[in-house]
This record gives structure tokens, C-alpha cells and sequence, in this order.
């Protein structure tokens, strides 16, 4: 069985590791750093439940093998919240829209806006729900993620009229 050491930073600390050449960036993320705040739903790219920010882009991790973050920053949504407790926008969006329910989409659906808030373009509604259509949420709590979402664009001052 192939082993490699990798080395990255997750959630802002610097680490090193030795894994499997087949070990998934999730399983890795989950099971080797505690970051459960990765869930893991259909671990085939369609759910969108194990998304982090890999670079400042929003990645499926059970896509990813974890030998494949060597030299990346990654964020999980352990790595949202400020120091002292505050919030993410993102986070609190949707504590505000009510778009959580039980809670196993919400990971997903915070990184993926986190990204794109955080990101270097301004992005519209439109942008925001769509990227919302690859995030699959059992409890169909949609309408709260929709208006977290339209919440969020208007604040970076870019929905449309
Ligand atoms: S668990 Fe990765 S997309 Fe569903
Ligand atoms: S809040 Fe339960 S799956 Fe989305």
C-alpha cells in the first residue's frame, strides 16, 4: 500500500501527514483532523455535503484523494468563525433565514456561498443560487438557504435590480 507524506495548512495551522495514495480528502479531513464538520452524504460528487475551500475554491472532498492538498490551504467549516465566536456572514445568513434544519447539507451550502462571498468578484443572486442547485438538502429547507443566499448578494452590493 502506497504512503505519502504531504504537508498543508487546514484552517489556518500548517500540518504534516502521512497517508494512503488512496485515502479521500473527507475520509482524511474526518478521520486523521477532526474536522467533522465534513459530512459525508453520497461520496460521489452529487450532494455536495463534504464541501471545503481548497485555495479559495469550493471542492468537493470526497472527489479528492487527500495526497492531492499537498502544498494547499484548506478550510473547513471549523475554520469559518473568527477567534472570538463571531460569525462568518455566511453563517450567520443563514441562522437569520432560518436555513438550517437538521443541519447535514449546511456545511456544503456554507462553504460553497463562503467561497464565493469571500472570493474576488462581487457575486449577484443568480450566481449565488445557482451554485445553491448542487447542494442536495433532505429536509427541503430550500426557501431559507434561497433568502440567505439573496441576503448575502445584496450585501456585497451586486443583486440585481
Ligand atoms: S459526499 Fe461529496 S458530494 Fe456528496
Ligand atoms: S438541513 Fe437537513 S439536510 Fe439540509
Amino acid at each position: 500500500m502506497s504512503e505519502h507524506k504531504i504537508e498543508l495548512t487546514i484552517n489556518g495551522r500548517r500540518q504534516q501527514a502521512t497517508v494512503e495514495g488512496r485515502k479521500t480528502l473527507c475520509d482524511f479531513l474526518r478521520v486523521d483532523t477532526g474536522c467533522t464538520g465534513v459530512h459525508v452524504g453520497c461520496e460521489h460528487g452529487v450532494c455536495g455535503a463534504c464541501t471545503v475551500i481548497i485555495d479559495g475554491l469550493a471542492v468537493r472532498s470526497c472527489l479528492m484523494l487527500a495526497v492531492q492538498t499537498d502544498g494547499c490551504a484548506v478550510t473547513t467549516v471549523e475554520g469559518l468563525a473568527a477567534p472570538d465566536g463571531a460569525l462568518h456572514p455566511v453563517q450567520q445568513a443563514l441562522r437569520d433565514e432560518h436555513g438550517v434544519q437538521c443541519g447535514f447539507c449546511t456545511p456544503g451550502v456554507v462553504m460553497t456561498l463562503a467561497a464565493l462571498t469571500d472570493g474576488p468578484k462581487r457575486p449577484d443572486a443568480d450566481t449565488l443560487l445557482d451554485a445553491m442547485s448542487g447542494h442536495i438538502c433532505r429536509c427541503t429547507g430550500y426557501q431559507g438557504i434561497r433568502r440567505a443566499a439573496c441576503k448575502l448578494a445584496s450585501k456585497t452590493g451586486a443583486e440585481k435590480p
